[in-house]
């Protein structure tokens, strides 16, 4: 079978197509024949080594959506044929960039019938990661106000979604261009990211209750500012605060609670997929699928995640 490998670290350029033996299901796993495999910007950051790799050369990817071929021991969940939706691999353990994949049960879960695979592989990691900021860390409740950052990314316009759904009133940063997509998926208000004086912008009409902040090299402050008293503030994104806090005063005054949160340690990721298998398939939260690629155009897929703008995700379809 075709896997996409990269035998050393280093930009786009350094993932190959190759061809490598069909996986067997060892306890606990599944065999998956991949349909659709979600890119984000977490397989890039394994492919240029910045986060680490059990070995070389090594399968990225950590979504993927497809059809159960084999089932090993101590599974009693999957029999053959079903469909099935995952997220979680390739961190510690070869990913999804496949046309086959031994999974964990645990990082599975069933895929109702009307559902497309492209969708549900768009949907798994931004999707549990938007559920656990929102609903695990955030616990949004009806008619709070949620600030989600980068409105038109992943991980942003489903969580806009989401919160949305949970009865919240959502206001969300992002680039002119995809304001009047995301009014159209659930936001009241959308703020240029490049406002001259955004943190007024958005004070004058809301006090967030909960943010989700995608870009938290940018926004430290500016959420304490702009947050009601006893907010929530869950940072998903970037691995360096530069612009750090001018004033950290302000986060006592308001009771503000701070989560810094990684989508891997989601401890029960296959109910949290379950979940949203229940919002996709009732229309509540749907991913946007912007493109998709063929295995041999991975390396142009993981350039585009990290330099293009559009709205939504990019897909892998092997
Ligand atoms: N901790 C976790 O568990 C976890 C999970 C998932 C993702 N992440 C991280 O979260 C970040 C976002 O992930 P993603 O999948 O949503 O990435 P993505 O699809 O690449 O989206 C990033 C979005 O941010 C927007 N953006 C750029 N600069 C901005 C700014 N200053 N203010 C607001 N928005 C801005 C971009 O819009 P334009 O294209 O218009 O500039 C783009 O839509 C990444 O750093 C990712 O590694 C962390």
């Amino acid at each position: 079978m075709r896997a996409v490998r990269f035998h050393e670290h280093g930009g786009p350029d350094v993932l190959t197509v190759d061809d490598v033996d069909e996986p067997d299901p060892g306890y606990g796993q599944v065999v998956v024949e991949v349909g659709a495999i979600g890119v984000n910007p977490v397989d890039t950051y394994f492919r240029e080594g910045a986060y680490p790799v059990p070995g070389l050369p090594f399968v990225p990817g950590s979504d993927l959506a497809g059809t159960v071929v084999s089932v090993g021991e101590g599974v009693e969940r999957f029999t053959l044929g079903d469909r099935v939706f995952g997220t979680g691999l390739g961190n510690g353990m070869s990913g999804t960039y496949a046309e086959q994949v031994a999974s964990p049960a645990g990082l599975l879960a069933h895929l109702p019938e009307d559902v497309e695979l492209a969708d549900a592989a768009a949907l798994a990691l931004v999707g549990t990661t938007a559920w656990q900021a929102l609903v695990e860390h955030g616990e949004v409740k009806p008619a709070d106000t949620v600030l989600v950052h980068g409105g038109s990314g992943g991980v942003g316009h489903v969580a806009v979604q989401l919160a949305a759904t949970m009865g919240a009133h959502v206001v969300t940063t992002a680039s002119p261009d995809s304001h009047d997509a995301l009014t159209a998926l659930g936001a009241e208000a959308a703020f240029d990211y490049d406002h001259p004086n955004l943190e007024r912008a958005i004070s004058e009409e809301y006090a967030p209750d909960v943010v989700l902040d995608t870009h938290m090299d940018r926004y430290l402050q500016l959420n304490a500012n702009v947050a009601a008293d006893g907010a929530r503030i869950v940072g998903v994104g970037n691995d360096t605060a530069e612009g750090g806090f001018d004033d950290i005063g302000v986060t006592k005054g308001k009771e503000l609670r701070y989560q810094f949160m990684s989508m891997f340690n989601t401890r029960e990721t296959d109910a949290v997929l379950s979940r949203l298998g229940d919002l996709l398939l009732r229309d509540d939260v749907s991913p946007v699928v912007h493109e998709t690629y063929e295995l041999a155009e991975a390396g142009e897929a993981q350039r585009a995640v990290l330099h293009d703008s559009f709205l939504g995700k990019l897909v892998l379809v092997p």
